[in-house]
């Protein structure tokens, strides 16, 4: 594949095909490598404003920065939260306007906020004292918005300890110190965890907010912004339709629209739109069989070309289940006690361990499915592996929707699949 190939797309008509799609990029790449539906994060975008019309999603660029996902946001009108000066850096080389970012991180470096002064980014998230002093000496102008501690026990993953202020105990207070600077505080953000089925956790945390907006309002703040954060799974489409109907309601309880007439309503969605855009494929390279005296096998272990120091470095990090598939293999319907490792030298490379599944062969195809989510960014160089292939997919209807600047090269996947590549 050229260096070019993340301006390669390929057109799809019809349904969106993960196996076929799998076995024709095989054909152009011998390695692991990602499928990636573009199509499949429009539809989010779709699925949200249809679900949530009054909160606007900003995507969380930390959970996937893949430059053709950011392309793809950016032109169907996504904002976006970014966390670092280098984020902002590459949203703005997509020429996205600035009233479209959030600088989105509590505790920063105080040269990224140099660079959001330099670039106009001037709304950023703030949760205790030391960072309330450096904002006033480097960007007193900046729109500042207080993030509270909010988290549910039932999030995979859990920010409080590390992120938030305490609705009552501490948010009030820096509200106050705030003031006192003449800081323009503008709303008030929370995240309730990542990988959060507790939905009602949001209610609880909107409520929170509204009384953090009345006692803005008795300080002589005026604020503007609520920012629901992010924390919603992204592997299937019915998901929304629960977590909208519940945040939804509490919206319409807490901040009615007839007297919340100019507030805006933000979240930071990650995951949501692009866990179920990628398929990570992956090649058995080695096994191991282990006999009994008898033998009878044991089990099997298998070692591919994708790991937890590549893309499965969730893996150590969360309790999330790995569902490895196999791409057309002879079935006998006889299963063995099985291991799969990832590539590398270090003996905790483990992707899973202790499932059932029929003997595979070296050369046989994994595939892992929703791995769009704090993958790619995550992997490391570790044993000098390279860094995982793409192809993308988009359907013929979208094609439209991308921002020609971008430039993105187009083919069609039936009769151009070995061209240009
Ligand atoms: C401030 C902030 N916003 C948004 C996100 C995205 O969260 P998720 O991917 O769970 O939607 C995170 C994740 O850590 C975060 O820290």
């Amino acid at each position: 594949m050229s260096n070019k190939s993340s301006e390669n797309v390929f057109l799809f008509s019809k349904k969106f095909d993960v196996e076929n799609s799998i076995k024709k990029t095989l054909q152009i790449i011998n390695d692991s490598f990602y499928i990636c539906n573009l199509s499949d994060v429009i539809q989010k975008q779709k699925d949200w404003l249809k679900y949530m019309p009054r909160v606007k999603p900003h995507y969380a660029v930390k959970c996937n920065d893949d430059i053709n996902v950011l392309k793809t946001l950016a032109s169907v009108g996504c904002s976006f939260d970014c966390a670092t000066l280098w984020e902002i850096e590459k949203i703005l080389s997509l020429n996205v306007s600035i009233d479209r970012i959030i600088f989105a991180n509590t505790t920063k470096i105080a040269s990224h906020i140099e660079y959001a002064k330099q670039q106009n980014v001037n709304l950023m998230t703030f949760d205790n004292e030391d960072e309330i002093e450096k904002i006033m000496k480097i960007y007193p102008d900046a729109r500042l918005i207080l993030r509270i501690r909010y988290s549910s026990e039932k999030a995979i993953y859990k920010l409080g300890r590390k992120f938030g202020s305490d609705p009552i105990s501490e948010a009030p207070q820096l509200l106050e110190l705030a003031k006192s600077y003449n800081l323009n505080v503008v709303g008030i953000s929370f995240h309730i965890g990542s990988s959060c089925e507790d939905y009602e956790a949001y209610g609880g945390a909107i409520k929170a907010c509204r009384r953090l907006f009345e006692f803005g309002t008795e300080i002589g703040f005026n604020f503007k912004i609520l920012d629901i954060g992010g924390g919603f799974f992204g592997d299937s489409f019915n998901r929304i339709r629960q977590f909208s109907s519940i945040i939804n309601n509490a919206l319409d309880e807490h901040f009615p629209q007839n007297e919340f007439t100019d507030l805006e309503i933000f979240s930071e969605p990650g995951r949501y739109f692009v866990e179920s855009a990628f398929t990570l494929i992956s090649q058995i390279h080695s096994r191991k069989v282990t006999r009994n005296v008898d033998g009878s096998i044991l089990d099997i272990m298998y070692y591919q070309n994708e790991g937890v120091y590549s893309n499965f470095l969730f893996i150590p990090l969360g309790p999330e289940e790995i569902i490895p598939k196999v791409l057309s293999h002879k079935r006998t319907g006889e299963t063995f006690k099985t291991t799969i490792w990832g590539p590398t030298c270090d003996s905790t490379d483990k992707v899973c361990e202790n499932i059932d599944l029929e003997m595979l062969e070296i050369g046989d195809i994994m595939y892992y499915e929703n791995m769009g989510a704090y993958t790619i960014p995550l992997r490391t160089p570790f044993n000098a592996f390279q860094t995982t292939k793409m192809a993308y997919f988009l359907s013929e209807d979208d094609k439209s929707k991308i921002d020609e600047s971008y430039q993105l090269n187009f083919h069609h996947f039936n009769a151009d699949f070995n061209n240009n590549l």
